[in-house]
Protein backbone atom coordinates (compact mmCIF):
# COMPACT_ATOMS: atom_id res chain seq x y z
CA UNK A 1 0.00 0.00 0.00
CA UNK A 2 1.37 3.35 -1.23
CA UNK A 3 1.33 5.46 1.64
CA UNK A 4 3.32 9.00 2.11
CA UNK A 5 6.04 9.27 4.94
CA UNK A 6 5.06 12.21 7.92
CA UNK A 7 6.53 15.41 7.27
CA UNK A 8 5.43 16.18 10.84
CA UNK A 9 4.97 14.42 14.12
CA UNK A 10 1.28 14.48 15.78
CA UNK A 11 3.14 17.00 18.20
CA UNK A 12 4.83 19.25 16.45
CA UNK A 13 1.98 21.87 15.02
CA UNK A 14 1.25 25.35 16.15
CA UNK A 15 -0.23 28.64 14.53
CA UNK A 16 3.31 29.09 12.72
CA UNK A 17 2.53 26.54 10.20
CA UNK A 18 -1.41 27.73 9.19
CA UNK A 19 -1.28 27.10 5.57
CA UNK A 20 1.52 24.57 5.17
CA UNK A 21 0.19 21.48 3.52
CA UNK A 22 1.68 18.46 6.05
CA UNK A 23 1.22 14.41 6.33
CA UNK A 24 0.76 12.85 9.80
CA UNK A 25 0.85 8.78 10.72
CA UNK A 26 -0.58 7.79 13.63
CA UNK A 27 -3.44 6.32 15.50
CA UNK A 28 -6.69 7.22 15.85
CA UNK A 29 -7.29 8.24 19.08
CA UNK A 30 -10.77 9.56 19.27
CA UNK A 31 -13.71 10.30 16.64
CA UNK A 32 -16.79 12.99 16.96
CA UNK A 33 -18.70 12.60 13.93
CA UNK A 34 -20.63 15.80 14.16
CA UNK A 35 -23.10 15.19 11.17
CA UNK A 36 -21.28 16.23 8.54
CA UNK A 37 -18.20 16.86 9.80
CA UNK A 38 -15.81 14.33 11.29
CA UNK A 39 -13.44 15.15 14.00
CA UNK A 40 -10.53 12.85 14.76
CA UNK A 41 -7.47 13.23 17.03
CA UNK A 42 -4.42 11.49 15.60
CA UNK A 43 -1.82 10.56 18.22
CA UNK A 44 1.86 9.49 17.84
CA UNK A 45 4.55 9.61 20.21
CA UNK A 46 4.88 13.44 20.40
CA UNK A 47 1.47 14.22 20.44
CA UNK A 48 -1.97 14.97 19.20
CA UNK A 49 -3.33 16.87 16.32
CA UNK A 50 -7.02 17.29 15.71
CA UNK A 51 -7.84 16.75 11.97
CA UNK A 52 -11.18 17.77 10.17
CA UNK A 53 -12.90 15.63 7.53
CA UNK A 54 -15.25 18.07 5.92
CA UNK A 55 -17.35 17.29 3.05
CA UNK A 56 -17.34 20.63 1.48
CA UNK A 57 -13.27 20.99 1.34
CA UNK A 58 -12.99 17.64 0.25
CA UNK A 59 -15.94 15.44 -0.08
CA UNK A 60 -13.70 12.09 -1.19
CA UNK A 61 -11.78 12.10 2.12
CA UNK A 62 -14.98 13.09 3.88
CA UNK A 63 -16.15 9.53 2.62
CA UNK A 64 -13.16 7.64 3.33
CA UNK A 65 -13.12 9.18 6.99
CA UNK A 66 -16.27 7.11 7.78
CA UNK A 67 -14.65 4.33 8.15
CA UNK A 68 -12.27 5.26 10.69
CA UNK A 69 -12.58 3.73 14.35
CA UNK A 70 -10.37 3.80 17.29
CA UNK A 71 -6.43 2.99 17.40
CA UNK A 72 -6.78 2.42 13.38
CA UNK A 73 -3.19 3.23 12.06
CA UNK A 74 -3.44 6.12 9.43
CA UNK A 75 -1.84 8.63 7.29
CA UNK A 76 -3.42 12.14 6.72
CA UNK A 77 -2.74 14.26 4.26
CA UNK A 78 -3.73 18.01 4.51
CA UNK A 79 -3.75 21.56 5.46
CA UNK A 80 -3.12 23.13 9.21
CA UNK A 81 -5.19 25.77 9.47
CA UNK A 82 -6.01 27.90 12.99
CA UNK A 83 -8.98 26.24 14.32
CA UNK A 84 -12.18 28.35 14.05
CA UNK A 85 -12.59 31.02 17.45
CA UNK A 86 -13.49 29.54 20.25
CA UNK A 87 -12.58 25.89 19.26
CA UNK A 88 -9.35 26.19 20.73
CA UNK A 89 -7.97 23.08 23.04
CA UNK A 90 -5.32 24.67 25.46
CA UNK A 91 -5.17 21.62 26.73
CA UNK A 92 -3.27 20.28 23.73
CA UNK A 93 0.39 21.71 22.42
CA UNK A 94 -1.07 21.54 19.15
CA UNK A 95 -4.20 22.93 20.39
CA UNK A 96 -4.08 26.12 18.36
CA UNK A 97 -5.02 24.26 14.98
CA UNK A 98 -6.00 21.61 13.15
CA UNK A 99 -5.57 19.83 9.60
CA UNK A 100 -8.33 20.04 6.83
CA UNK A 101 -7.91 16.65 5.54
CA UNK A 102 -7.25 15.86 1.54
CA UNK A 103 -6.61 12.60 1.74
CA UNK A 104 -6.59 9.81 4.18
CA UNK A 105 -4.77 6.23 4.12
CA UNK A 106 -5.40 3.36 6.12
CA UNK A 107 -2.48 1.57 7.06
CA UNK A 108 -4.01 -1.02 9.63
CA UNK A 109 -7.44 -1.45 11.22
CA UNK A 110 -7.55 -2.28 14.67
CA UNK A 111 -10.07 -4.35 17.38
CA UNK A 112 -11.92 -2.50 19.56
CA UNK A 113 -9.06 -2.26 22.55
CA UNK A 114 -10.22 -4.33 25.71
CA UNK A 115 -9.60 -0.52 27.30
CA UNK A 116 -9.40 2.99 26.26
CA UNK A 117 -6.06 4.25 25.46
CA UNK A 118 -6.05 7.56 27.68
CA UNK A 119 -4.42 8.06 30.78
CA UNK A 120 -6.49 8.18 34.37
CA UNK A 121 -8.38 5.32 33.13
CA UNK A 122 -9.93 3.10 35.58
CA UNK A 123 -8.52 -0.24 34.98
CA UNK A 124 -7.28 -3.18 36.57
CA UNK A 125 -3.63 -3.47 36.34
CA UNK A 126 -3.63 -7.04 35.15
CA UNK A 127 -5.24 -6.14 32.06
CA UNK A 128 -3.01 -3.21 31.62
CA UNK A 129 -0.23 -6.06 32.01
CA UNK A 130 -1.33 -8.58 29.48
CA UNK A 131 -2.17 -6.28 26.65
CA UNK A 132 1.30 -4.10 27.75
CA UNK A 133 1.88 -3.02 24.59
CA UNK A 134 -1.89 -0.88 24.60
CA UNK A 135 -0.97 0.34 27.94
CA UNK A 136 2.59 1.60 26.65
CA UNK A 137 0.44 3.59 23.98
CA UNK A 138 -0.65 5.99 26.92
CA UNK A 139 0.84 9.12 26.91
CA UNK A 140 1.79 8.80 30.92
CA UNK A 141 3.26 5.36 29.79
CA UNK A 142 5.50 7.03 27.39
CA UNK A 143 6.26 10.17 29.07
CA UNK A 144 8.17 7.44 31.65
CA UNK A 145 9.72 5.77 29.59
CA UNK A 146 11.37 8.73 27.86
CA UNK A 147 12.11 10.08 31.32
CA UNK A 148 13.92 6.63 31.89
CA UNK A 149 15.59 6.98 28.83
CA UNK A 150 16.73 10.60 29.76
CA UNK A 151 17.98 8.97 32.79
CA UNK A 152 20.16 6.26 30.87
CA UNK A 153 21.90 9.20 28.64
CA UNK A 154 22.60 11.32 31.92
CA UNK A 155 23.78 8.25 33.76
CA UNK A 156 26.32 7.37 30.83
CA UNK A 157 27.04 10.85 30.10
CA UNK A 158 28.12 11.44 33.57
CA UNK A 159 30.54 8.23 34.34
CA UNK A 160 32.06 8.89 31.14
CA UNK A 161 32.84 12.20 31.80
CA UNK A 162 34.55 11.18 35.39
CA UNK A 163 36.40 8.27 33.86
CA UNK A 164 34.66 5.49 34.24
CA UNK A 165 34.34 2.89 31.75
CA UNK A 166 31.46 0.69 31.34
CA UNK A 167 31.93 -2.98 31.18
CA UNK A 168 29.50 -5.85 30.73
CA UNK A 169 29.80 -8.41 33.03
CA UNK A 170 28.17 -12.20 32.51
CA UNK A 171 24.10 -13.14 32.84
CA UNK A 172 25.15 -16.55 33.50
CA UNK A 173 27.50 -17.38 36.65
CA UNK A 174 28.26 -19.26 39.27
CA UNK A 175 25.74 -19.71 41.79
CA UNK A 176 26.36 -18.22 45.48
CA UNK A 177 23.36 -17.40 47.19
CA UNK A 178 23.87 -15.09 50.07
CA UNK A 179 20.89 -12.91 50.59
CA UNK A 180 18.23 -13.54 48.24
CA UNK A 181 17.44 -17.05 46.21
CA UNK A 182 19.17 -17.70 42.90
CA UNK A 183 17.40 -18.54 39.41
CA UNK A 184 19.15 -21.64 38.20
CA UNK A 185 19.52 -21.86 34.71
CA UNK A 186 19.99 -26.12 34.11
CA UNK A 187 23.30 -26.97 31.99
CA UNK A 188 22.43 -29.44 28.99
CA UNK A 189 26.15 -30.12 28.39
CA UNK A 190 27.10 -30.26 32.22
CA UNK A 191 24.01 -32.65 33.25
CA UNK A 192 23.63 -31.92 36.93
CA UNK A 193 25.08 -28.53 36.65
CA UNK A 194 23.53 -25.24 37.04
CA UNK A 195 24.01 -21.89 36.34
CA UNK A 196 22.74 -19.05 38.03
CA UNK A 197 21.44 -15.53 37.28
CA UNK A 198 23.25 -13.04 38.64
CA UNK A 199 21.71 -11.37 41.79
CA UNK A 200 24.58 -8.68 41.16
CA UNK A 201 27.50 -7.71 39.19
CA UNK A 202 29.28 -7.58 42.48
CA UNK A 203 31.93 -10.41 42.43
CA UNK A 204 32.42 -9.03 38.80
CA UNK A 205 33.00 -5.67 39.59
CA UNK A 206 35.55 -6.80 42.64
CA UNK A 207 37.29 -8.50 39.95
CA UNK A 208 37.67 -5.70 37.19
CA UNK A 209 39.18 -3.52 40.63
CA UNK A 210 41.62 -6.47 40.85
CA UNK A 211 41.87 -6.06 36.76
CA UNK A 212 43.25 -2.34 37.54
CA UNK A 213 40.19 -1.02 35.10
CA UNK A 214 40.12 1.65 38.02
CA UNK A 215 36.62 2.91 37.53
CA UNK A 216 33.62 1.01 36.25
CA UNK A 217 29.83 1.90 35.56
CA UNK A 218 27.44 -0.55 34.04
CA UNK A 219 23.55 -0.43 33.79
CA UNK A 220 22.48 -4.09 34.41
CA UNK A 221 19.94 -6.44 34.76
CA UNK A 222 20.21 -8.48 38.26
CA UNK A 223 17.66 -11.50 39.38
CA UNK A 224 16.68 -12.30 42.24
CA UNK A 225 14.47 -14.83 43.24
CA UNK A 226 12.51 -13.21 46.19
CA UNK A 227 8.79 -12.59 47.53
CA UNK A 228 7.59 -9.27 45.62
CA UNK A 229 6.33 -5.94 46.66
CA UNK A 230 5.57 -2.96 44.89
CA UNK A 231 9.14 -1.78 44.62
CA UNK A 232 10.69 -4.97 44.12
CA UNK A 233 10.95 -7.33 40.75
CA UNK A 234 12.41 -10.64 39.98
CA UNK A 235 14.48 -9.24 37.34
CA UNK A 236 15.41 -5.65 38.24
CA UNK A 237 18.11 -3.06 36.71
CA UNK A 238 21.06 -1.59 38.83
CA UNK A 239 23.35 1.28 38.27
CA UNK A 240 26.72 -0.62 39.44
CA UNK A 241 29.23 1.16 40.21
CA UNK A 242 32.86 0.30 41.61
CA UNK A 243 35.73 2.85 42.08
CA UNK A 244 39.63 2.12 43.54
CA UNK A 245 41.97 3.39 45.76
CA UNK A 246 38.65 5.19 47.44
CA UNK A 247 37.20 5.90 50.93
CA UNK A 248 33.32 6.59 51.44
CA UNK A 249 33.98 10.32 50.89
CA UNK A 250 35.10 9.78 46.92
CA UNK A 251 32.35 7.93 46.68
CA UNK A 252 29.72 9.73 47.63
CA UNK A 253 30.80 12.78 45.83
CA UNK A 254 30.91 10.69 42.93
CA UNK A 255 27.35 9.44 43.85
CA UNK A 256 25.89 12.89 44.58
CA UNK A 257 27.44 14.96 41.54
CA UNK A 258 25.12 12.26 39.41
CA UNK A 259 22.07 12.98 41.70
CA UNK A 260 22.85 16.69 41.58
CA UNK A 261 22.47 16.04 37.15
CA UNK A 262 18.90 13.90 37.65
CA UNK A 263 17.35 16.66 40.33
CA UNK A 264 18.06 19.52 37.74
CA UNK A 265 17.59 17.59 34.25
CA UNK A 266 14.59 15.76 35.17
CA UNK A 267 13.28 17.62 38.08
CA UNK A 268 14.80 21.23 37.57
CA UNK A 269 15.56 21.04 41.33
CA UNK A 270 18.73 22.37 42.55
CA UNK A 271 19.78 20.06 45.59
CA UNK A 272 22.79 21.55 48.19
CA UNK A 273 25.76 19.08 48.92
CA UNK A 274 27.19 17.48 50.58
CA UNK A 275 24.05 15.78 51.58
CA UNK A 276 22.90 15.04 55.31
CA UNK A 277 24.00 11.87 56.67
CA UNK A 278 22.62 9.94 59.45
CA UNK A 279 23.82 6.74 61.27
CA UNK A 280 21.95 3.88 61.19
CA UNK A 281 21.18 4.02 64.83
CA UNK A 282 20.22 7.54 64.77
CA UNK A 283 18.07 6.76 61.74
CA UNK A 284 16.61 4.19 63.74
CA UNK A 285 16.24 5.96 66.98
CA UNK A 286 14.58 8.79 65.56
CA UNK A 287 12.70 7.48 62.24
CA UNK A 288 12.30 3.60 62.92
CA UNK A 289 13.70 2.81 59.30
CA UNK A 290 16.99 2.55 57.72
CA UNK A 291 15.46 4.06 55.01
CA UNK A 292 13.59 7.52 56.51
CA UNK A 293 11.18 9.74 55.01
CA UNK A 294 12.08 12.78 56.21
CA UNK A 295 9.42 14.73 53.91
CA UNK A 296 7.43 14.79 57.62
CA UNK A 297 8.40 15.29 61.31
CA UNK A 298 6.51 13.03 63.65
CA UNK A 299 9.55 12.28 65.17
CA UNK A 300 10.65 9.72 67.78
CA UNK A 301 12.27 10.09 71.29
CA UNK A 302 13.88 7.33 73.60
CA UNK A 303 11.89 7.86 76.39
CA UNK A 304 13.80 5.46 78.95
CA UNK A 305 15.39 8.31 80.96
CA UNK A 306 11.79 9.43 81.33
CA UNK A 307 10.78 6.13 82.89
CA UNK A 308 13.74 4.40 84.74
CA UNK A 309 12.40 3.85 88.12
CA UNK A 310 8.74 3.28 86.32
CA UNK A 311 7.06 0.73 88.17
CA UNK A 312 4.32 0.23 85.38
CA UNK A 313 5.07 -3.27 84.32
CA UNK A 314 4.99 -2.97 80.59
CA UNK A 315 7.52 -0.40 80.93
CA UNK A 316 9.74 -1.92 84.03
CA UNK A 317 9.69 -5.33 82.14
CA UNK A 318 11.64 -3.84 79.03
CA UNK A 319 13.90 -1.62 80.88
CA UNK A 320 15.03 -4.52 83.03
CA UNK A 321 15.68 -6.79 79.73
CA UNK A 322 17.70 -3.71 78.09
CA UNK A 323 14.86 -3.28 75.38
CA UNK A 324 13.45 0.30 74.59
CA UNK A 325 10.78 2.74 75.53
CA UNK A 326 10.14 4.90 72.54
CA UNK A 327 7.28 7.79 71.22
CA UNK A 328 6.19 10.32 69.36
CA UNK A 329 3.44 13.33 68.72
CA UNK A 330 1.18 13.33 66.93
CA UNK A 331 0.09 17.19 66.61
CA UNK A 332 -3.45 17.98 66.70
CA UNK A 333 -4.94 14.28 67.27
CA UNK A 334 -5.47 14.65 71.19
CA UNK A 335 -9.56 14.34 70.04
CA UNK A 336 -8.86 10.82 68.83
CA UNK A 337 -11.82 8.72 69.77
CA UNK A 338 -11.91 5.47 71.02
CA UNK A 339 -12.62 3.60 67.94
CA UNK A 340 -9.40 5.64 65.86
CA UNK A 341 -7.04 4.75 68.80
CA UNK A 342 -8.08 0.64 68.69
CA UNK A 343 -7.73 1.10 64.77
CA UNK A 344 -3.99 2.07 65.38
CA UNK A 345 -3.60 -0.31 68.43
CA UNK A 346 -5.18 -2.90 66.07
CA UNK A 347 -2.38 -1.94 63.05
CA UNK A 348 0.34 -2.07 65.53
CA UNK A 349 -0.92 -5.56 66.77
CA UNK A 350 -1.15 -7.03 63.00
CA UNK A 351 2.56 -6.09 62.17
CA UNK A 352 3.60 -8.00 65.72
CA UNK A 353 3.10 -5.99 68.01
CA UNK A 354 2.31 -6.35 71.67
CA UNK A 355 0.58 -2.96 71.78
CA UNK A 356 0.18 0.52 72.05
CA UNK A 357 0.30 2.74 74.51
CA UNK A 358 -1.61 6.40 73.62
CA UNK A 359 -2.12 9.17 75.66
CA UNK A 360 -4.35 12.56 75.10
CA UNK A 361 -2.74 15.44 76.25
CA UNK A 362 -5.19 18.29 77.49
CA UNK A 363 -5.20 21.69 78.97
CA UNK A 364 -5.53 20.03 82.83
CA UNK A 365 -2.45 17.22 81.64
CA UNK A 366 -2.30 13.70 80.27
CA UNK A 367 -5.72 11.44 79.54
CA UNK A 368 -5.30 8.00 79.22
CA UNK A 369 -5.71 4.46 81.02
CA UNK A 370 -2.69 3.84 81.55
CA UNK A 371 -2.19 7.49 83.27
CA UNK A 372 -2.56 5.94 86.98
CA UNK A 373 0.39 3.92 86.51
CA UNK A 374 2.37 6.56 85.87
CA UNK A 375 3.45 9.07 88.45
CA UNK A 376 2.73 12.75 88.54
CA UNK A 377 6.63 13.60 88.02
CA UNK A 378 7.30 10.69 85.09
CA UNK A 379 3.86 12.39 83.21
CA UNK A 380 5.34 16.01 83.78
CA UNK A 381 9.15 14.85 82.66
CA UNK A 382 7.11 12.68 79.50
CA UNK A 383 5.43 16.26 78.43
CA UNK A 384 8.90 18.39 78.76
CA UNK A 385 10.97 15.14 77.33
CA UNK A 386 8.22 15.19 74.28
CA UNK A 387 6.89 18.80 74.37
CA UNK A 388 3.89 18.07 74.41
CA UNK A 389 1.37 20.91 74.04
CA UNK A 390 -2.79 20.47 74.75
CA UNK A 391 -4.46 19.23 71.66
CA UNK A 392 -1.38 16.67 71.04
CA UNK A 393 -1.77 12.63 70.84
CA UNK A 394 1.33 10.51 72.46
CA UNK A 395 1.78 7.11 70.81
CA UNK A 396 4.50 5.50 73.21
CA UNK A 397 5.61 1.81 71.80
CA UNK A 398 7.97 -0.45 74.27
CA UNK A 399 9.90 -3.81 73.61
CA UNK A 400 12.76 -5.09 72.48
CA UNK A 401 14.75 -2.46 70.90
CA UNK A 402 15.03 -3.51 67.18
CA UNK A 403 11.45 -4.72 66.90
CA UNK A 404 9.74 -1.68 68.96
CA UNK A 405 12.01 0.84 67.15
CA UNK A 406 10.84 -0.80 63.59
CA UNK A 407 6.96 -0.86 64.62
CA UNK A 408 7.43 2.67 65.93
CA UNK A 409 8.58 3.55 62.57
CA UNK A 410 5.40 1.78 60.61
CA UNK A 411 3.03 3.87 63.19
CA UNK A 412 4.82 6.98 62.19
CA UNK A 413 4.34 6.44 58.40
CA UNK A 414 1.04 4.77 58.76
CA UNK A 415 -0.24 8.30 60.89
CA UNK A 416 1.74 10.11 58.23
CA UNK A 417 -0.74 8.52 55.77
CA UNK A 418 -3.65 9.15 57.87
CA UNK A 419 -2.91 12.73 57.97
CA UNK A 420 -1.96 13.31 54.52
CA UNK A 421 1.35 14.88 55.70
CA UNK A 422 2.99 13.86 52.47
CA UNK A 423 1.85 16.25 49.34
CA UNK A 424 2.54 15.64 46.00
CA UNK A 425 4.29 18.79 46.14
CA UNK A 426 6.55 18.00 49.11
CA UNK A 427 9.95 18.64 48.76
CA UNK A 428 12.09 15.43 47.44
CA UNK A 429 14.43 14.22 50.33
CA UNK A 430 17.52 12.78 49.69
CA UNK A 431 20.38 11.64 52.75
CA UNK A 432 23.20 9.02 53.42
CA UNK A 433 22.59 6.46 55.88
CA UNK A 434 25.32 5.55 57.44
CA UNK A 435 27.51 2.62 59.72
CA UNK A 436 25.21 0.00 59.43
CA UNK A 437 25.72 -2.75 61.28
CA UNK A 438 27.99 -5.71 59.51
CA UNK A 439 26.18 -8.29 60.97
CA UNK A 440 22.30 -8.92 61.18
CA UNK A 441 21.01 -12.04 63.71
CA UNK A 442 18.47 -14.60 62.47
CA UNK A 443 16.39 -15.38 65.54
CA UNK A 444 15.54 -18.56 63.12
CA UNK A 445 18.73 -20.11 62.27
CA UNK A 446 20.50 -18.62 65.23
CA UNK A 447 23.40 -17.65 63.19
CA UNK A 448 24.09 -13.95 61.59
CA UNK A 449 24.29 -13.30 58.72
CA UNK A 450 25.99 -9.74 56.41
CA UNK A 451 23.95 -7.28 56.53
CA UNK A 452 24.69 -6.04 53.48
CA UNK A 453 26.88 -8.82 51.50
CA UNK A 454 30.05 -10.75 52.93
CA UNK A 455 32.42 -8.81 51.11
CA UNK A 456 31.79 -5.32 52.92
CA UNK A 457 34.08 -4.59 54.94
CA UNK A 458 34.17 -3.62 58.60
CA UNK A 459 35.26 -0.69 60.09
CA UNK A 460 38.93 -1.08 60.81
CA UNK A 461 38.83 0.11 64.61
CA UNK A 462 35.84 -2.28 64.83
CA UNK A 463 37.99 -6.01 63.21
CA UNK A 464 39.05 -6.82 67.06
CA UNK A 465 35.53 -7.71 67.99
CA UNK A 466 34.47 -9.19 64.85
CA UNK A 467 34.88 -12.66 66.79
CA UNK A 468 34.25 -11.61 70.47
CA UNK A 469 31.47 -9.44 69.96
CA UNK A 470 29.91 -9.40 66.22
CA UNK A 471 26.43 -7.70 67.14
CA UNK A 472 28.59 -4.23 67.91
CA UNK A 473 30.60 -4.38 64.44
CA UNK A 474 29.91 -1.48 62.31
CA UNK A 475 30.31 -1.33 58.38
CA UNK A 476 31.75 0.63 56.00
CA UNK A 477 28.33 0.77 54.46
CA UNK A 478 26.28 3.05 53.06
CA UNK A 479 22.57 3.75 51.76
CA UNK A 480 21.39 6.82 49.64
CA UNK A 481 17.77 7.44 50.67
CA UNK A 482 14.92 9.10 48.76
CA UNK A 483 11.62 10.31 50.38
CA UNK A 484 11.86 6.81 52.25
CA UNK A 485 13.33 4.82 49.42
CA UNK A 486 16.32 2.49 49.54
CA UNK A 487 17.28 4.59 45.79
CA UNK A 488 21.20 2.76 46.37
CA UNK A 489 23.11 0.78 48.99
CA UNK A 490 26.75 0.09 48.78
CA UNK A 491 30.08 -0.19 51.16
CA UNK A 492 33.55 -0.02 50.86
CA UNK A 493 35.07 -3.88 50.04
CA UNK A 494 37.22 -6.30 52.22
CA UNK A 495 40.33 -6.34 49.62
CA UNK A 496 42.73 -8.76 51.89
CA UNK A 497 42.42 -12.20 51.82
CA UNK A 498 43.30 -12.73 55.28
CA UNK A 499 40.50 -10.55 56.94
CA UNK A 500 37.71 -11.79 53.83
CA UNK A 501 38.36 -14.99 55.41
CA UNK A 502 37.46 -13.61 59.46
CA UNK A 503 34.42 -12.39 57.75
CA UNK A 504 33.29 -16.11 56.21
CA UNK A 505 34.63 -17.16 59.87
CA UNK A 506 32.44 -14.78 61.32
CA UNK A 507 29.55 -15.71 59.14
CA UNK A 508 29.92 -19.73 59.88
CA UNK A 509 31.27 -20.22 56.56
CA UNK A 510 33.72 -22.46 56.46
CA UNK A 511 37.02 -22.72 54.71
CA UNK A 512 35.67 -25.40 52.31
CA UNK A 513 32.43 -23.63 51.57
CA UNK A 514 34.21 -20.01 51.41
CA UNK A 515 36.91 -21.66 48.80
CA UNK A 516 33.86 -23.28 47.03
CA UNK A 517 31.62 -20.88 46.53
CA UNK A 518 33.79 -17.51 46.22
CA UNK A 519 37.33 -18.99 45.64
CA UNK A 520 37.57 -17.46 42.87
CA UNK A 521 37.59 -13.75 44.52
CA UNK A 522 39.45 -15.27 46.92
CA UNK A 523 42.37 -16.38 44.84
CA UNK A 524 41.81 -12.97 43.18
CA UNK A 525 43.14 -10.92 46.26
CA UNK A 526 46.14 -12.79 46.83
CA UNK A 527 47.49 -11.09 43.11
CA UNK A 528 47.67 -7.61 44.05
CA UNK A 529 43.83 -6.39 45.37
CA UNK A 530 43.34 -2.32 44.59
CA UNK A 531 41.86 -1.19 47.78
CA UNK A 532 38.08 -0.32 46.21
CA UNK A 533 34.20 0.39 47.00
CA UNK A 534 30.97 1.11 45.41
CA UNK A 535 27.59 1.49 45.10
CA UNK A 536 24.81 0.29 43.20
CA UNK A 537 21.48 1.78 42.42
CA UNK A 538 17.82 0.48 42.35
CA UNK A 539 17.20 2.23 38.74
CA UNK A 540 13.81 1.42 38.44
CA UNK A 541 13.41 2.53 42.52
CA UNK A 542 14.93 5.89 41.11
CA UNK A 543 13.19 6.34 38.07
CA UNK A 544 9.72 5.22 39.77
CA UNK A 545 10.06 8.17 41.89
CA UNK A 546 11.04 10.55 39.43
CA UNK A 547 8.41 9.67 37.86
CA UNK A 548 5.87 10.35 40.28
CA UNK A 549 4.65 7.04 40.13
CA UNK A 550 3.57 4.61 43.49
CA UNK A 551 5.03 1.17 41.74
CA UNK A 552 8.11 0.38 40.13
CA UNK A 553 5.39 -1.57 37.75
CA UNK A 554 5.08 1.90 35.87
CA UNK A 555 8.72 2.81 34.75
CA UNK A 556 9.40 -1.11 34.01
CA UNK A 557 8.03 -1.73 29.71
CA UNK A 558 7.49 -5.49 30.62
CA UNK A 559 7.23 -5.98 34.41
CA UNK A 560 6.21 -9.08 36.19
CA UNK A 561 2.87 -9.34 38.79
CA UNK A 562 3.58 -9.38 42.15
CA UNK A 563 3.75 -13.06 41.91
CA UNK A 564 6.31 -12.84 39.27
CA UNK A 565 4.25 -14.02 36.43
CA UNK A 566 4.28 -12.15 32.70
CA UNK A 567 0.67 -11.82 31.99
CA UNK A 568 1.49 -10.92 28.31
CA UNK A 569 3.49 -13.92 27.32
CA UNK A 570 2.17 -15.66 30.22
CA UNK A 571 5.73 -16.77 31.71
CA UNK A 572 6.53 -18.87 33.62
CA UNK A 573 5.24 -21.84 31.03
CA UNK A 574 5.69 -25.14 31.30
CA UNK A 575 8.11 -27.02 28.55
CA UNK A 576 7.94 -29.87 26.66
CA UNK A 577 9.47 -33.36 27.97
CA UNK A 578 11.88 -32.86 25.43
CA UNK A 579 13.85 -29.81 26.53
CA UNK A 580 13.49 -31.30 29.74
CA UNK A 581 15.16 -34.65 28.79
CA UNK A 582 18.07 -32.43 27.39
CA UNK A 583 18.23 -30.78 30.13
CA UNK A 584 18.33 -33.86 32.11
CA UNK A 585 15.11 -32.72 34.30
CA UNK A 586 12.25 -34.95 35.23
CA UNK A 587 9.79 -33.36 37.34
CA UNK A 588 8.32 -34.98 40.30
CA UNK A 589 4.93 -35.75 40.77
P1 LIG B 1 21.68 -4.04 47.01
O1 LIG B 1 21.28 -5.45 47.20
O2 LIG B 1 21.47 -3.08 48.16
O3 LIG B 1 23.23 -3.92 46.69
O4 LIG B 1 20.96 -3.47 45.73
C1 LIG B 1 21.17 -2.15 45.28
C2 LIG B 1 19.86 -1.46 45.02
O5 LIG B 1 19.06 -2.21 44.11
C3 LIG B 1 17.68 -2.01 44.40
N1 LIG B 1 17.02 -3.34 44.52
C4 LIG B 1 15.89 -3.69 43.86
N2 LIG B 1 15.11 -3.00 43.02
C5 LIG B 1 14.05 -3.64 42.50
N3 LIG B 1 13.73 -4.92 42.76
C6 LIG B 1 14.48 -5.66 43.60
N4 LIG B 1 14.16 -6.94 43.82
C7 LIG B 1 15.63 -5.04 44.21
N5 LIG B 1 16.57 -5.45 45.06
C8 LIG B 1 17.42 -4.41 45.24
C9 LIG B 1 17.59 -1.20 45.66
C10 LIG B 1 18.98 -1.33 46.25
O6 LIG B 1 19.34 -0.18 46.98
N6 LIG B 1 26.02 -5.40 44.88
C11 LIG B 1 25.40 -4.52 45.85
C12 LIG B 1 25.80 -3.09 45.64
C13 LIG B 1 27.19 -2.75 46.10
O7 LIG B 1 27.57 -3.13 47.23
O8 LIG B 1 27.87 -2.03 45.33
C14 LIG B 1 23.90 -4.65 45.75
O9 LIG B 1 23.36 -5.27 44.86
O10 LIG B 1 17.32 0.15 45.33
Amino acid sequence: MYYKQRTRTCGELREEHIGENVVLNGWVSTRRDLGGVIFIEVRDRYGITQVVFEPHFNESAHHEGKVLRGEYVVSIEGIVRKRPEGTENVSLTTGAIDVLVNKVVLLNAAKTTPFAIQDDIDVHEDLRLKYRYLDLRRPRMQQSLIMRHRMYQIARDYFDAHNFIEVETPVLMKSTPEGARDFLVPSRMHKGKFYALPQSPQQYKQLLMVAGIDRYFQIVKCFRDEDLRADRQPEFTQIDVEMSFVDQEQIFEIVEGLMTRFFKEVWNKEISTPLPRLTFDEAMERYGSDKPDLRFDLEMTTLNTVFANSTFRVFRDSIDKGGIISGFVVPGCGDYTRNQLDALTDFVKKLGGGGLIWIRVKEEGLEAPTMKFLTPEEQADLTLKLNAKPGDLLLILTGSKHKTLSLAGMLRLEMARRLDLIKKDSDPKLLWVIDFPLFEWDEDTKRFYAMHHPFTSPRLEDVEFMESDPGHVKARAYDLVLNGSEIAGGSIRIHDSELQSLMFKSLGISDEEAQEKFGFLMNAFQYGAPPHGGIAFGFDRLAMIFAGENSIRDVIAFPKTASGMSLMDECPSPVSEEQLKELHIRLRG
